[in-house]
């Protein structure tokens, strides 16, 4: 089964493709409210309604190479199996924001997986995207790829220190507000 960093990876990929300049990955557990909920928007080229209609059925693409797409249905069984949902939201040149919800507690609930790698990956990956991350649980943690970037000046995320720098600095704020990888 698909751990939430992997849809993350997934998701964003679509925002890349769809020529975004900035993604926004938002991450939010809340006890009381039993959720789990992960929001990815961007703005990139957005989707059709006719598009947006079909997107979370199996075999919807717009890729050439291959025939299925899988990203967008996976994540919505995967939110439904808990009881959640997934809601999209797209306007053509505008973009698109996808809201995942699943039941926290529930026993089908993927696990996140490794976040902070899948966080360092998309920065080092796509230099010229910028993200924004935010997650809550016991205690919020920003990244946004933004500052970092003005705070490293003509030095490139790619540089090894940078990313070693990258990959420290989520573990450390992810580990901060889920305690590690275990809920
Ligand atoms: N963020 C997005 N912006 C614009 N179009 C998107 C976005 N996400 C998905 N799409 C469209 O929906 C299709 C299906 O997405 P997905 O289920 O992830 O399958 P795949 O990425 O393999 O095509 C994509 O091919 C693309 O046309
Ligand atoms: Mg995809």
């Amino acid at each position: 089964m698909r751990d939430i960093s992997l849809h993350i990876l997934d998701i964003a990929e679509n925002s890349i493709r769809a020529g975004s300049s900035l993604v926004r990955i938002g991450l939010h557990a809340d006890k009381e409210r039993d959720e789990l909920k992960l929001v990815i928007g961007d703005n990139g080229c957005g989707m059709s309604k006719e598009l947006l209609s079909r997107v979370k059925s199996p075999f919807t693409t717009s890729r050439t190479t291959r025939k299925v797409g899988l990203g967008i249905p996976l994540l919505a069984a995967n939110c439904e199996a808990t009881g959640g949902r997934l809601d999209i939201e797209s306007e053509i040149g505008k973009g698109t924001t996808l809201t995942a919800v699943f039941q926290f507690s529930h026993i089908d609930r993927p696990p996140l997986g490794d976040i902070a790698e899948t966080l360092a990956t998309l920065t080092i990956m796509n230099p010229s995207v910028d993200f924004v991350f935010s997650a809550k649980y016991n205690e919020a943690f920003d990244y946004d790829t933004r500052q970092i970037k003005a705070a490293l000046g003509d030095v490139p995320v790619t540089q090894p220190d940078v990313m070693t720098f990258i990959r420290e600095y989520l573990k450390e704020g992810i580990k901060q507000v889920f305690g590690g990888n275990e809920i």
